[in-house]
Formats: structure tokens, sequence, C-alpha cells
């Protein structure tokens, strides 16, 4: 029996798939459809504001479509029941882990429903379309509202805090990612140098499997509650 003092899970887009999100690297995924180039960095912005509000007004209104999944739920029911920390690190923008109950959240890659503004620096919840007519609620100054999203190029919010995290757990559980985009594909080795169980929760084997101490594989709405029920049933006894 096994019962761990701080566990941290990195998330990524597989676990919001069966919700109806589209992945990045999938077949079919959203890299596959647009080109990140033009959309998902801090020059394509500068060049071209009206598209890349137009991709993320597309994609805010998307999320309002769709609703947490099983395997969202398990990880808030994890939280509410075990006895050790639980913290959800995750990749996604797409607000669905909070709308299913978990509450000790970082936002690597920031937030669909929230926008920065460039000339006071405010961030503020915003579920509607941005323009760059959108006024600020801070400053209220236009043109300057951007998405609170981390941009490639750009560094990923709560990094000093996650490293943090890594090193202090005792598990480290990554669900629903490819493993390829870094600074979030090399913290199961910090996990495992820090004496961490490691263990993988994807469809298929990710590009990182290796370094990882065990595997599960299926769809999330599967294996996640199967896996968190087990944990649960561990600490229960
Ligand atoms: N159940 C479990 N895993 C799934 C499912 C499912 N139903 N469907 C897909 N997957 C897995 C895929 O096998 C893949 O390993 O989810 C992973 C999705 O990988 P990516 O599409 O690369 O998404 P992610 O790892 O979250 O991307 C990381 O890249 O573009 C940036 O900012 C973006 O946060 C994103 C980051």
């Amino acid at each position: 029996m096994t019962v761990y003092r701080n566990v941290v899970i990195l998330t990524g887009a597989g676990i919001s798939a069966e919700s109806g999100l589209d992945t990045f690297r999938d077949k079919g995924g959203i890299w596959e459809k647009y080109d990140l180039m033009e959309l998902a960095t801090p020059e394509a912005f500068a060049q071209n504001p009206d598209l890349v509000h137009e991709f993320y007004n597309l994609r805010r209104a998307g999320v309002k479509k769709v609703d947490p999944n099983a395997a969202h739920y398990a990880l808030a029911r994890l939280e509410e029941k075990y006895s050790g920390e639980i913290t959800v690190v995750t990749q996604n923008v797409d607000g669905l882990h909070e709308r299913a109950g978990s509450k000790n959240m970082l936002h690597m890659h920031g937030e669909l429903n929230k926008v920065r503004c460039g000339a006071c620096g405010a961030v503020r919840f915003w579920s509607d379309d941005l323009s760059r007519a959108s006024v600020c609620p801070c400053c209220g100054q236009a043109k300057h509202l951007r998405p609170h999203i981390v941009w490639f190029g750009e560094v990923p919010f709560h990094m000093d805090e996650i490293d943090g995290l890594l090193q202090q757990c005792d598990l480290f559980i990554s669900i629903g990612t490819s493993g390829s985009v870094y600074p979030a594909a090399g913290f199961v080795q910090i996990a495992t140098e820090y004496g961490a169980e490691t263990v993988e929760l994807n469809l298929v084997p990710s590009d990182g499997k290796n370094l990882f101490a065990t595997g599960c594989y299926g769809r999330a709405t599967e294996v996640v509650p199967d896996y968190i029920a087990e944990l649960v049933r561990q600490d229960e006894m």
C-alpha cells in the first residue's frame, strides 16, 4: 500500500480530447489545421493582431460548447478525497479542470478566459470576443489587450513554483501530453531526480515514455478514473 504526500499531475490536450476539443499534434489536430507561426507567437500578434484575435476568439467560443469529462472529474475527486497534497499543473488553457472542481491549479500556458493589458499589465477574466478595439477594464485604454496565453518563444508561467513542487513531490503523473514541448516535457526528469515515482497515463506511449517508471495506456476517460480510484482506495486502507 503506497500513500503519497505530494502529488504533481501534469496535464495536456489529451485529457480534454474526449470533451470534444482538438489536441495539437494528433492527426487532424490544431497545428495540422493552423500555422502556429502565424497564430501563436508574439511576432505573429504584432504583425497581424486581428488574425490572432480571431483564432483565440474561435477557441474561446469553442470551449463554451464543451464540458469536462470523467478524467477531469477524477482529478477533482482526488484533490477532494486524498490525504496528500494534489497539484494540477496544466498546459491546457480550456478551463475544464476548474469547471470539474479542481482548485489547486497552475496554468503554465495561460488561460483562454483571461486577457492581459500591454499598457497596464492587468490580467482580467474575459469570456467574449477580443479585438484591437477592446478596452482594458483596468486602465481604460484600447488596442493593448491580448489573450493571456503563453506563445511560442515566451516564458511559461509559475516555473519557479513548479520547480519547487517537482523537487518535493513523491508521485508525478503525466496525463494526455505528447512530451514534445519543453519545459513541461522535462518535468518527469526533475521529479525522478528528486526520488518521485513517475507514471504516464496517455492514449499511446508519448515521446518521453522511456523517462517514466510506469505507463498505463488508453483513453483518458477510462485510464484516469481507474488509476485515481486505486490511489484513493490505497489511501483509505
Ligand atoms: N486520452 C488520453 N490521451 C490522449 C487522448 C485521449 N482520448 N487523445 C489524445 N491523447 C494524447 C495523444 O496521444 C498525445 O500524446 O494526448 C497527447 C496530445 O499531445 P499534443 O497534441 O502535443 O498536446 P500537448 O502535449 O498538450 O501539447 C503541449 O504544445 O502547442 C503547444 O501550448 C500547446 O500546451 C500545448 C503544448
